[in-house]
């Protein structure tokens, strides 16, 4: 008798929750409606794919207008810039644009923001596999204060610039430039960046790094997979809440442990991991296996590529002391 006053209640109570949910729901256009191609519409999410004209986009979104959708993505599609104004009255929260070859971000000739109806909206942008972000006007991302999260992915971003450091005004705690070649870093493109908790640049060909480059208030550095053979001595300097950073994957044959001497009276220990590197085993290194200060990972599956005597010799195995070390 309990299972069934269970099972009533239950069921009753899901009737409630979808007839008081009803009115809240966004109602995309079924799919019989055609307003909106090329573009389609489910739950609070729009997709237009495989765009060849702004206009069909401008149309399709203006027909969405009075529905609370917050996702909006761009996939597949070749058009020279956004429409300016194209989110007018628009409630997306979140963009995605994927594999889509989008010169300009907005035409040059009104440099007008395409962002504008979402100017205090926006918290994630997501940009995967996009062409030419080198010519992008990064200032028209400045108006952007809510913004938080900003992903780039597999796009072809070889410098970022200095004008990088007008999104200064936004929130970006997350940034993500992955996968994406980029070989220079303008020297205070991220600087600027205030609220910046997390900044994974793995996956470039980054050579050099200057401590001028980076916001002190950063948390987790991944510079995974590039190729970085040393650092500066003041890289870390300043950055007080660092906890994590990832060197795995590059061409470092040492490091010093003088790098990491603000970190002695910290309370917690700096976590690095340091796999995949061509280290050179010799004295110099030697401190990633006994300071307290610092947590070095990977040292149980990390292996010596010199001297000769050493090749292939996992960290943790070495008799250092044997070494004079
Ligand atoms: C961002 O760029 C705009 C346009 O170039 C400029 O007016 C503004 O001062 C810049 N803001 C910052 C913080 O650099
Ligand atoms: C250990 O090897 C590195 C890389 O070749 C070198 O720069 C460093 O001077 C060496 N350290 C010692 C103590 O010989």
């Amino acid at each position: 008798m309990k299972v069934s006053t269970d099972v009533l209640g239950n069921f009753f109570l899901r009737g409630l929750i979808v007839a008081c949910s009803l009115p809240l729901v966004s109602q995309c256009p079924n799919d019989r409606d055609r307003s909106i191609a090329p573009c389609m519409c489910f739950k609070n999410e729009m997709t237009c794919d495989g765009i060849t004209a702004p206009q069909d986009l401008q149309n399709a979104l203006q027909e969405v207008k009075q529905l609370s959708l917050d996702k909006f993505f761009l996939t597949n599609s070749i058009i020279p810039a956004l429409p300016s104004n194209l989110f007018n009255g628009c409630d997306f929260q979140h963009i995605v644009v994927e594999e889509t070859d989008l010169p300009f971000l907005t035409s040059p000739l009104s440099s007008i923001s395409p962002f504008m109806g979402i100017v205090g909206l926006i918290t994630q942008v997501e940009l995967r596999k996009v062409k030419s972000l080198n010519s992008w006007d990064w200032t028209l991302f400045s108006p952007l204060k809510t913004l938080r999260t900003l992903i780039i992915i597999e796009c072809s971003f070889v410098f970022i610039p200095n004008t990088f450091s007008n999104l200064t005004e936004t929130n970006i705690q997350v940034l993500t430039i992955k996968s994406s070649d980029v070989w220079w870093i303008g020297k205070s493109a991220l600087s600027t960046l205030s609220q910046l908790d997390t900044l994974d640049l793995s996956g470039n060909k980054i050579k050099t790094i200057l401590r001028d480059m980076f916001p002190s208030n950063i948390r987790i550095l991944n510079l995974k997979d590039n190729e970085l053979k040393s650092l500066p001595e003041d890289i870390f300097e300043d950055m007080n809440k660092l906890y994590l950073v990832d060197l795995t994957y590059n061409k470092f044959e040492t490091l010093s442990l003088s790098l990491f001497s603000d970190f002695v009276d910290k309370l917690s220990p700096l976590e690095i991991q340091i796999e995949g590197n061509p280290w050179f085993c010799n004295c110099s290194i030697a401190w990633m296996l006994n300071v307290h200060y610092i947590d070095v990972y990977g040292t149980d599956s990390t292996v010596c590529a010199s001297p000769s005597d050493l090749i292939n010799k996992i960290l943790n195995d070495i008799n250092w002391v044997s070494l004079g070390c």
